[in-house]
C-alpha cells in the first residue's frame, strides 16, 4: 500500500491509475480506525480497481471547546489495517498542507438548510469543516465514487447536498453502521469511555429501537412526547441527552407522523463524550 503525504504524488497516483482505465473508489477518515471504517474499505474494494483511503483529523470540523487536541491519531496501526484489507493508497496529510495559508482565511463550503439542525445546531461550525474538506478531497482524489457510514447520518446528507450542489461527478454511497455485539455503535470516541461508562452506552441503541417501535405501534401518536420520553430515560441512566429527533429522511426536518420514511437522530453526553446514533424506521 502506497502511504502518500505529499499532493504532487497523490495527483501522480490518481493520474496514473487514470491512464490506466482504473475506477476509484475512496474513503475520507479521520483514522483510529475501527471495523466501521474497514468494512467501507471492504465495500470500496468490491466497487472499484483502485481504493484511497485519507487519514486527516480536520481541524476545522472541531470547536473550540472539543477534542481536536486528544482525538486519537494511530497511523501506525491504522495502515497496518488498511494494508490487510487491501486498500492501494493512504493519503495522510498534515494540517498545513490542506490549510497553508491558516483557517481563518480558508474559502469555506457552507451546506444550507440540511446541516442547520440536530448536530449543525449544537455544533456551531461543525458541518461547514467537513464540507470544506470533504469538498478539497474530491478535488484533490477526484474520485468515482466515495463511502461514507449511515452512523454520520447528518453528514452523509450534507455531503449527498454538496455533492449534487457544487456538480462533483461522484456517486456518494451510505454503508449501514457496524456494532459491537451488544448494540453501541462503534465509532472512534467510544475510547474515550469508561468501563462503567461503555457498560452503560448500548441504551442509546436499546432505546432507539424502543422508539422505533412505538413509532410503528401507535403511528399517529405525538413523536414530541416520545422524544422526551427517551430524553428522561436517558438522563436517568445518567446520560445528558443533547437532541432525540424524530425526522423525515429525505429533509431531516421534525416529523409529525408517518407520511413519509423516517430517522430518528439521536446525540447524548456520557461523562464528557458525545455519542450520536440513528435509525431508519
Ligand atoms: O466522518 C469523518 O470521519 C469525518 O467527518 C470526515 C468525513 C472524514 C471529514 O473529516
Amino acid at each position: 500500500m502506497l502511504v502518500i503525504s505529499d499532493i504532487k504524488v497523490l495527483r501522480a497516483t490518481v493520474k496514473a491509475w487514470r491512464q490506466e482505465g482504473h475506477s476509484i473508489a475512496f474513503v475520507p477518515t479521520m483514522g483510529n480506525l475501527h471495523q466501521g471504517h474497514l468494512k467501507l474499505v471492504d465495500e470500496a474494494r468490491q466497487r472499484a480497481d483502485k481504493v484511497i483511503v485519507s487519514i486527516f483529523v480536520n481541524p476545522m470540523q472541531f470547536g473550540a471547546n472539543e477534542d481536536l487536541a486528544k482525538y486519537p491519531r494511530t497511523l501506525a496501526e491504522d495502515c497496518a489495517g488498511l494494508t490487510d484489507h487491501q486498500a492501494d493508497a493512504v493519503f495522510t496529510p498534515t494540517p498545513e498542507l490542506i490549510y497553508p495559508k491558516g483557517l481563518e482565511v480558508q474559502t469555506a463550503v457552507d451546506v444550507p438548510f440540511i446541516g442547520d439542525n440536530h448536530c449543525g445546531a449544537s455544533r456551531p461550525g461543525h458541518f461547514r469543516g467537513v464540507s470544506t474538506i470533504v469538498t478539497k478531497l474530491f478535488n484533490l482524489v477526484q474520485p468515482d465514487i466515495a463511502l461514507f457510514g449511515k452512523k454520520d447520518y447528518q453528514q452523509l446528507a450534507v455531503i449527498r447536498a454538496l455533492t449534487i450542489d457544487l456538480s462533483f461527478p461522484i456517486e456518494i454511497i451510505g454503508i449501514d453502521t457496524e456494532r459491537a455485539a451488544d448494540g453501541l455503535a462503534l465509532s472512534s470516541r467510544n475510547g474515550y469511555l469508561s468501563a462503567e461508562q461503555r457498560a452503560t452506552a448500548p441504551l442509546i441503541y436499546q432505546q432507539l429501537q424502543w422508539l422505533a417501535q412505538q413509532i410503528r405501534d401507535q403511528a399517529a401518536s405525538d413523536f414530541r412526547a416520545l422524544e422526551q420520553q427517551v430524553r428522561e430515560t436517558l438522563s436517568q441512566a445518567g446520560f445528558r441527552p443533547d437532541y432525540v429527533n424524530i425526522c423525515q429522511r429525505h429533509n431531516l426536518e421534525l416529523a409529525n407522523d408517518m407520511s413519509s420514511p423516517l430517522v430518528i437522530l439521536l446525540a447524548a453526553y456520557l461523562g464528557t463524550t458525545r455519542l450520536i446514533d440513528n435509525l431508519e424506521v
